[in-house]
């Protein structure tokens, strides 16, 4: 037994700019989204994928994964991520464990979803990121109010992983209370929880505006030339 991805692709994908939907980019003939589902469907400790779609976009979205064995279901997104995941979280089997992943992130690693995995079996929250590169500073009134400690600072990515227990617990809390959050691991830090976390690296981008396409095709570009 290992564990479930739930990627929610059900986005708008405005910063983008684009008229249609983000994921559905492609990149060297690749959807975003299949570059994304491709990284789980490598990964032997996966065990089942499951889509939040767009009400719009459920045809194209199971059109492109006819032929996975993984995929197993897609369902209808919300009006927000929270709301797309928590749909999905809703309609699966029960499991053991949760991997919540972005479908616009298409460069997680095979090392990360290992080291997530690994740790999830014995801390029941673990999220994944990266050092903050940047000095941050706190501003208001358009002066410097304070310089944050960079060491304290981590840029917070996907996959999120969660045993399944506890992420449906926090879900539905979060929903009882009306708790609007960015990422999941922070509806389980609202319970009061431990969230664990492990380093990912700086390829495991979102593809969220026309830049990070640019970013995109050269870190596809280096992966080829380097054959990784
Ligand atoms: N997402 C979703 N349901 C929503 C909003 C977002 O499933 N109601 C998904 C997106 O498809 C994306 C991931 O959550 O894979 C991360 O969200 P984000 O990068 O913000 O994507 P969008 O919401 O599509 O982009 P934007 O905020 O620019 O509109
Ligand atoms: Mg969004």
């Amino acid at each position: 037994m290992g564990y479930v991805a739930v990627i929610p692709a059900a986005g708008l994908g405005k910063r983008m700019g684009y008229d249609y939907n983000k994921v559905f980019i492609q990149i060297n003939e690749m959807a975003i989204i299949q570059m994304t589902i491709e990284q789980f469907e490598k990964d032997r400790n996966c065990d089942a994928i499951y889509l939040a779609a767009r009400k719009e976009e459920m045809d194209s979205m199971i059109d492109l994964f006819s032929s996975s064995h993984k995929v197993k279901g897609v369902f209808e997104g919300g009006n927000e991520r929270q709301h797309s995941i928590f749909n999905v979280l809703k309609n699966i089997p029960e499991c053991e464990y949760v991997l919540i992943h972005d479908g616009a992130r298409p460069f997680v690693s095979q090392d990360i979803l290992f080291e997530l995995y690994e740790n999830v079996k014995h801390k029941s929250a673990v999220i994944c990121g990266v050092k903050v590169k940047d000095t941050i500073k706190r501003i208001e009134d358009g002066k410097v109010k304070e310089t944050v400690p960079r060491d304290e600072l981590f840029v917070t990515h996907t996959p999120q992983a969660f045993s399944y227990d506890l992420i449906m617990r926090a879900y539905s809390e979060a929903e009882k209370n009306n708790l609007s959050v960015t990422d999941d691991a922070g509806m389980v830090e609202s319970l009061g929880e431990d969230v664990h976390v492990v380093t990912s690296n700086y390829d495991n981008i979102k593809i969220t505006t026309m830049e990070d396409l640019i970013m995109a095709e050269a870190i596809i570009k280096r992966m080829v030339d380097h054959h990784v």
